[in-house]
């Protein structure tokens, strides 16, 4: 028996003449936790795709050795009887089925007679979202109910039920809370003990160390190389993935705020269930002209309810008051804010962000659409400079601005989400998780664009759950906790420490 469970040889996979792999080969012993880095766009979710059928065989050259024997699956269902399972990057769950019925979907438990076990499925599905730790999630509901990082986990509880042999997890942690990750990365540990291989693919190199046996880097489509952790550490996984050496995670800071410019007073937002109950409590802060101002909480403590209900998008009852250069705006409405030059970028983009077969360009201008209507026509010419004007400036990866968004990478999708927000040319922007899914590289790009943009005068609210992020590019910190403003902080060497002491709301 060969000591390795898989190996994967020169594997090529194009897309439209594009190559998104270009021969690349990986081995995985068994029991082995590998962590797959890369830049966004560097090929790991095709990878994985291609590994588990997503892409059949036939539809990308090279080969795959599974357990000793060559792989030619057509279908997710032959690769998981084969004992391999993948949680996807994106959610791939069905809003309007049950917890349990999606958790069992295409799996079911069946009576003799092949009618559905509800009880049973209902009753297994309690018990994996138990080993997950989540006691607050109600099987028989429909999964629309629940949030991002609660939909994460009914997808990792969906595929812990299928008996992996090799389990491939792509970014599952994105929308994770610090304590739901624990959570995860203990469930890995000993899943590793019970012998299943893993692959984690996340751009939080820090879980990576703490998880990973080994580290495959690939680049452009490339290996670049696979190296025992023991060997590593974060800065030369970052090293591998981008080629250089980054000795700066955050830009210099060359702006300073003006005067204030922005107010918003009094926003309340009513939870959209039980209207008693009050998501965001009276808050009230100022901004100034060219200001960054970080919004930091735990996951909800209200901050994403709060720009909501600015932007005029919370879907519950809400009170807000938004003031600018001494008058009051009306932002009822997403349409009327973005016409009074605010901008948001939204936490969750799959749902409010892009049209997912419209191409990456016609998804950029879809809010600026008014620029370049003549008379009956749209000015098809300036639109596509436009476009490829927008595509420089914010580097997004892109094989051409008419392949749908779908197409691109996870932090690039991000990328175009924030150019069409960009070019609303807003004096107020709102970025809720700006540089989620997103790589190192990616992420000082988004902050240096972010500092540019303050310093022509944009003023800018970033909510961001990670608060080395917030401190690393914030001027001023707002703390949030249970709906309530609990710390309004110059950002001045601000502590991690007096951050989450006041989020907690403890002395400080
Ligand atoms: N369906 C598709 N059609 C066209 N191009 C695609 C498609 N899927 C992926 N690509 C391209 O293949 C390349 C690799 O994309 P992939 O999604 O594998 O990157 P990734 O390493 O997973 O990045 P991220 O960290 O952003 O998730 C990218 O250039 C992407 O645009
Ligand atoms: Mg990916």
């Amino acid at each position: 028996m060969s000591e390795y469970l898989l190996e994967m040889r020169n594997i090529v996979k194009e897309f439209g003449g594009v190559r998104a792999l270009n021969g690349i080969d990986i081995k995985l012993k068994r029991g082995e936790c590998a962590g797959l880095c890369g830049e966004n766009g560097a090929g790991k979710s095709t990878l994985m795709k291609v590994l588990s059928a997503v892409y059949p065989h036939g539809t990308w050259d090279g080969e795959i050795i599974w357990d000793g024997k060559p792989l030619q699956a057509q279908s997710i269902r032959e690769t998981e009887a084969a004992g391999i399972v993948i949680i996807h990057q994106e959610l791939m769950l069905v809003p309007e089925l049950s917890v349990a019925e999606n958790i069992f979907l295409g799996n079911e438990i069946t009576l003799p007679g092949g009618r559905m076990d509800y009880a049973a499925m209902n009753r297994r599905a309690e018990e994996l979202l138990k080993e997950l730790n989540i006691n607050d999630v109600n099987v028989v509901l429909p999964v629309k109910q629940y949030g991002g990082g609660h939909q994460q986990l009914i997808e990792i509880a969906k595929a812990l039920n299928k008996n992996a042999r090799l389990l491939i997890l792509d970014e599952p942690s994105s929308s994770l809370t610090a304590n739901e990750i624990k959570v995860l990365l203990n469930i890995i540990h000993s899943l590793k003990a019970k012998g299943v291989t893993c692959v984690y693919i996340s751009h939080k190199l820090d879980e990576v160390a703490d998880i990973c046996d080994t580290i495959i880097t690939i680049r452009d489509g490339q290996h670049i190389a696979t190296t025992p952790m023991s060997e590593m550490n974060i800065d030369r996984i970052i090293a591998q993935m981008v080629g250089r050496e980054m000795t700066q995670l955050y830009p210099q800071r060359e702006h300073t705020p003006g005067e204030v410019i922005f107010e918003a007073r009094n926003v309340t937002c009513y939870d959209v269930d039980n209207p008693e109950r009050k998501r965001v409590d009276d808050i009230s802060f100022k901004l100034r002209r060219g200001e960054i101002l970080g919004i930091a909480g735990l996951v909800g403590a209200g901050r994403t309810e709060l720009v909501s209900a600015i932007f005029g998008a919370y879907p519950g009852d809400y009170q807000a008051e938004v003031w600018y250069n001494g008058q009051k705006l009306d932002t009822g409405s997403p349409m009327k804010s973005i016409r009074n030059g605010l901008a948001m970028v939204p936490e969750d983009r799959k749902h409010h962000g892009i049209v997912p077969d419209l191409g990456v360009g016609y998804n950029m201008t879809l809010s600026v659409l008014k620029d370049f209507s003549r008379a009956t026509r749209i000015d098809q010419e300036a639109e596509l400079a436009t476009i490829r004007q927008e595509i420089k400036a914010v580097k997004l990866k892109t094989s051409s601005p008419f392949l749908p968004i779908t197409g691109l990478s996870g932090g690039n999708q991000q990328k175009a989400v924030l150019s069409k927000m960009l070019l609303t040319k807003p004096k107020i922007l709102i970025l809720d998780e700006p540089t989620r899914g997103v790589d190192v590289g990616a992420k000082f790009e988004i902050y240096q664009l972010m500092f540019d943009l303050a310093k022509q005068g944009m003023s800018i609210i970033m909510v961001s759950s990670e608060l080395a992020e917030v401190l690393g590019i914030s001027d001023r910190v707002l703390v949030i906790g249970e709906g309530k403003l609990r710390g309004d902080f110059v950002n001045d060497n601000l502590s991690q420490e007096t951050v989450l002491a006041a989020a907690l709301d403890q002395a400080h």
